[in-house]
């Protein structure tokens, strides 16, 4: 176990949706810690709270209880605006439909975020850019749109966006969702290069064959968290289970 000071503390962490009457509880109680340099997974099946927790912990939402510090500090209770500009300097999101921008070109979708640094000078941007493009292996696509690149290729550009601010965690949502099996493990890939360079990753998915990719693997099962032994003891619960109940119908009906 890690014990450099945390990344993300999330103590905790609850959240309701409130819509006309009725009340969705979309996480309960989570605690996670996400130490400098870790790979962490998150998975479980479709509604269980992924893209929720991940929205919370890249500060596009907020929740409805508890507390979460980023990179030492309190942004349990900051205001959208104040929100916004941590997200900015803090984070890299990489979203399963790449979202990038179809009128701007790659380098300038890249470049997009740094523009809200005024830490950073043109030149430093126009770097900044370059390097990231680099690193995900295309440089040579920057005067390209994004309708003009393969998925894989729109995932690589998502991805240098996110790494150029030079954030203190990379998110990724389902990014392998919108790719075939191919683009999608070059993405895999990727973030894996990214984490052996030092990269903070945490990456949500469905798919348990990249979940297992990841140095430590989280569950998420109707909005809780539970680690690797208990989803294991949970299943074999379940199995006995049903194995009961598959003795006792039998015994009914022999
Ligand atoms: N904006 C929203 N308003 C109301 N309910 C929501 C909203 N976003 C998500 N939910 C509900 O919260 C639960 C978790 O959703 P989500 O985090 O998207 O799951 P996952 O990403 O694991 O598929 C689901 O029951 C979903 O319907
Ligand atoms: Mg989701």
């Amino acid at each position: 176990m890690n014990t450099s000071e945390p990344v993300i503390t999330l103590r905790g962490i609850g959240k309701v949706f409130q819509t006309d009457e009725v009340e969705t509880h979309a996480l309960h109680d989570v605690n996670l810690d996400i130490h400098r340099g870790e790979y962490v997974s998150i998975s479980g099946p479709s509604g269980c709270g992924k893209t929720t927790l991940l929205s919370i912990l890249g500060l596009l939402d907020t929740a409805s209880s508890g507390n979460y510090v980023l990179n030492g500090h309190d942004v349990s209770a900051l205001g959208a605006t104040a929100r916004a500009r941590v997200r900015n300097a803090e984070i890299g999101f990489i979203f399963q439909a790449f979202n990038l921008i179809g009128d701007l070109t790659v380098q300038e979708n890249v470049e997009l975020p740094l523009s809200f640094r005024h830490d950073l000078g043109a030149a430093q941007r126009r770097a900044r850019a370059h390097e990231a493009l680099e690193r995900v292996g295309m440089a040579h696509r920057m005067r390209h749109y994004p309708s003009q690149l393969s998925g894989g290729q729109q995932q690589r550009v998502a991805v240098a966006r996110a790494l150029a601010g030079r954030p203190a965690i990379l998110l990724a949502d389902e990014p392998t969702g919108n790719l075939d099996s191919r683009n999608g493990e070059a993405v895999i890939a990727m973030l894996d290069e990214l984490h052996k360079g030092g990269a903070t990753i945490c990456v949500v998915t469905h798919d348990v064959r990249y979940a297992e990719l990841a140095q430590r693997k989280i569950r998420l099962f109707d909005g809780r968290m539970v680690d690797e032994e208990t989803f294991h003891r949970m299943r074999r619960e379940d199995e006995q289970r049903l194995d009961a109940l598959i003795g006792m119908q039998g015994g009914v009906a022999a």
